[in-house]
């Protein structure tokens, strides 16, 4: 590793058997990747397929580009439209298609340099070209760096429901270049601020704390750059350790999803264009926060440490106006819930949760109905 890289990054290992990668923070480290890509073993003159978008290739592409030829590779740029609605088989298709005009191989790689549908996406194309080629992550979202790159989910939706296609695939590498959040967005910002306060109340106390020293949590100006870089740190770190423990989704790394349960409900019920995921995400946290209270299993207090947190990030904290049947149906119709039992992530305090499917229905409907009673 050279001087620069070990002032300026940080690296997080990701300890997945007979997969192990990096999880690389480094600001300005867009203008390495060729550096990178050559440290973490890719070969010289190796053909490469970027997938990106037009939000991100206008300021992006052309440095990243640069950055891989002078470090040998072959870069070829495929720039697809950005939108979670793109987020389909057809743009597989596209992704495929540039890849046989590349001519990629076995041994060649495909670099997602976007937010977390370029990377969902990109990393689906190369799990399945050629039977699955490589896949490096460069992730331009808050969201994307904490959440979406790591772990190897990798999918599109379906007509009838979100990431029904999908597959496992890691990364060879991800890195994250904290600078590229300049251009993104507030409210993306904010999104990906919901999952950062998540990781604090499912398993670290200490982010949980940090993001309550921080003054206010709404925008990038709010945070200097060492804080932001801690709690991208100290979230990778987080959901690196859990999809270490448990890959594929066999038990642990449900509590991933904390929040999603509620969220996933809003977005359905209120259409997936209204609310930004993280936006629900914050809502949902809530409404299992108060569940949680009912069932005597967490103290208002660390409810309220909570709100303020997500109040602070500036983030939607009122469950808004929908039937409680139809909360019903989306909840027991949800990928969570097994054998017909609906399971539920439910915080014990700061930094611990746990997963239950023990909660009758009596109970979730009585809870259903305080809920839209409030709204
Ligand atoms: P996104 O990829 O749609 O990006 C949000 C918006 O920001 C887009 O308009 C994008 O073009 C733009 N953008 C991205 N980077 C930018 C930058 N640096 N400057 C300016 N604009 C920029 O949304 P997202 O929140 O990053 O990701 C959401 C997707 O991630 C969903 O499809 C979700 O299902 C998926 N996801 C996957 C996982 C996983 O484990 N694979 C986890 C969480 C979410
Ligand atoms: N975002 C949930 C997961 O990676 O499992």
């Amino acid at each position: 590793m050279s001087e620069e890289l070990k002032r300026n990054s940080r690296s997080i290992p990701v300890k997945i058997k007979d997969d192990p990668y990096e999880v690389v923070v480094w600001r300005n480290g867009l203008q390495h990747i060729g550096e990178e890509l050559t440290r973490v073993g890719i070969k010289t003159g190796t053909k490469i397929l970027v997938v990106t978008n037009n939000d991100v290739a206008v300021p992006y592409a052309k440095l990243f580009l640069d950055s891989l030829k002078k470090s040998g590779f072959e870069p070829k740029l495929l720039v697809l439209e950005a939108g979670e609605d793109q987020k389909n088989p057809e743009s597989i298709a596209l992704i495929h298609d540039a890849a046989y005009s590349a001519k990629l191989e076995r041994g060649s790689l495909m670099i997602a340099l976007g937010g977390g549908v370029v990377g969902d996406m990109a990393g689906f194309a190369a799990a399945t070209w050629l039977r699955g080629i490589s896949i490096v992550q460069v992730p331009t979202t808050l969201l994307a760096m904490v959440d979406a790159s790591i772990g190897g989910k990798t999918g599109v939706n379906h007509k009838c429901g979100k990431n029904l296609i999908g597959a496992f695939h890691q990364p060879k590498l991800v890195l994250i270049d904290p600078a590229t959040l300049n251009t993104l967005p507030e409210r993306e910002f904010r999104a990906g601020m919901a999952e950062i306060i998540k990781y604090g109340v499912i398993g670290d106390s200490k982010l949980f704390t940090l993001l309550e020293k921080s003054k206010d949590l709404k925008n990038l100006e709010a945070l200097d750059n060492e804080t932001l870089e801690e709690l991208i740190h100290l979230s990778c770190s987080a959901k690196a350790k859990i999809v270490s423990l448990d890959t594929k989704e066999g038990g642990l790394r449900a509590i991933l999803n904390y929040g999603h349960t509620f969220g996933h409900v809003i977005e359905t019920l209120c259409g997936y264009g209204n609310w930004l995921h993280g936006e629900a995400v914050s809502m949902g946290m809530i409404a299992i926060g108060k569940l949680a209270i009912q069932l005597e299993s967490w103290s208002k207090k660390d409810y309220e440490r909570q709100k303020a947190l997500l109040k602070k990030a500036g983030l939607p904290i009122v469950w808004p106006s929908l039937n409680q049947e139809e909360i019903f149906r989306v909840l027991q119709g949800d990928k969570k819930v097994k054998a017909g039992k609906i399971r539920f992530i439910i915080p014990r305090k700061i930094g611990e949760v746990e997963i239950r499917d023990d909660i009758s229905i009596d109970k979730i409907s009585q809870f259903i109905l305080s809920l839209a009673k409030e709204s």
